[in-house]
């Protein structure tokens, strides 16, 4: 069992999926947890069950490729909760899909945007604070998709997480002397709005395949992510960095 009590930790993507239920399962474990994303809304009611229920939350809404939303975020942490030890940077989506040669640049940009350049911001501005705190841990939340599985039309995605692993390991070549960790989690379809099998025109067999796909036969809950998030952003992962660690129901090393 996890504890994180001491630590104070920023989760983005934390409105829906795996990023709510990571921030979740690390309030529920005595974190206390900077919340992101950009529906105040529902940002509002994760954040109003987590501290009815004894847990210690705020919420700043804004969009992760937007710098100052980035520096907000650890600002937050340390002006609020005396310090930053972690972040799950959990924020992506597939962004402009289909064959190479007509994705349009704009939409090339976006993707990469959304999911490579927002870790480099939020990187660019945790580290320090986590130096400042004597170590900390990074986390961000790649894919098998173009992490260790290529899917066709999804070449913005898969390069945007692949380049995750490169952010990841210079990191924590970087900064491992200050005790900084940095390790990409790596899930498998999970069971959130954004997977394919949950998309409007989604029909039964486009879930058989996607279950089918995974050695276990199925998708992950995003509480099974939210438990490799914990992990890594505990003590029990002190000796953990430079990695990627696969929570992905076998997809990886299907042939
Ligand atoms: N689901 C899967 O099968 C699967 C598999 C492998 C990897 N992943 C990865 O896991 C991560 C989470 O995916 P998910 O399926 O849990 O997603 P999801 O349920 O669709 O939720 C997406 C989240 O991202 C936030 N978001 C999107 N764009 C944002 C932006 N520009 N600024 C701030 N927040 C933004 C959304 O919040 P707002 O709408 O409130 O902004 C929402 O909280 C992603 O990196 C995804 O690539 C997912």
């Amino acid at each position: 069992m996890h504890e994180l009590t001491t630590k104070n930790v920023i989760v983005t993507a934390a409105t829906s999926g795996i990023g709510e239920a990571i921030a979740r399962l690390l309030a529920a474990r005595g974190a206390a947890v900077v919340l992101s994303g950009r529906r105040e809304s529902k940002l509002a009611d994760v954040v109003a069950d987590i501290t009815r229920t004894g847990g210690k939350a705020i919420g700043v809404a804004g969009d992760v490729t937007d710098e100052n939303h980035a520096r907000r975020l650890v600002d937050t942490a340390v002006e609020r909760f005396g310090g930053l030890d972690a972040a799950v940077n959990t924020v992506g989506g597939f962004g402009e899909a289909g064959p190479l040669t007509g994705i349009s640049l704009a939409g090339w940009r976006a993707t990469l945007d959304l999911n490579l350049t927002s870790a480099f911001l939020g990187a660019k501005h945790q580290v320090p604070a986590m130096v400042a705190r004597g170590g900390g841990s990074i986390v961000f939340v790649s894919s098998f998709v173009g992490q260790t599985v290529a899917i066709a039309n999804t070449a913005g995605y898969a390069a945007a997480k692949a380049g995750l692993e490169g952010l990841a390991t210079t990191i924590a070549v970087e900064y491992g002397a200050q005790r900084v960790r940095a390790n990409v989690l790596v899930p498998g379809g999970t069971d959130t709005p954004s997977n394919v099998a949950n998309a409007p025109d989604a029909t039964p067999e486009v879930r058989a395949h996607v279950e089918r796909m995974h050695a276990l036969g199925r998708l992950a809950s995003p509480n099974e992510i939210a438990q490799a998030a914990l992990f890594l952003v505990s003590d029990a992962a002190s000796f953990v960095t430079g990695t990627q660690l696969r929570v992905d129901g076998g997809v990886s090393i299907m042939g």
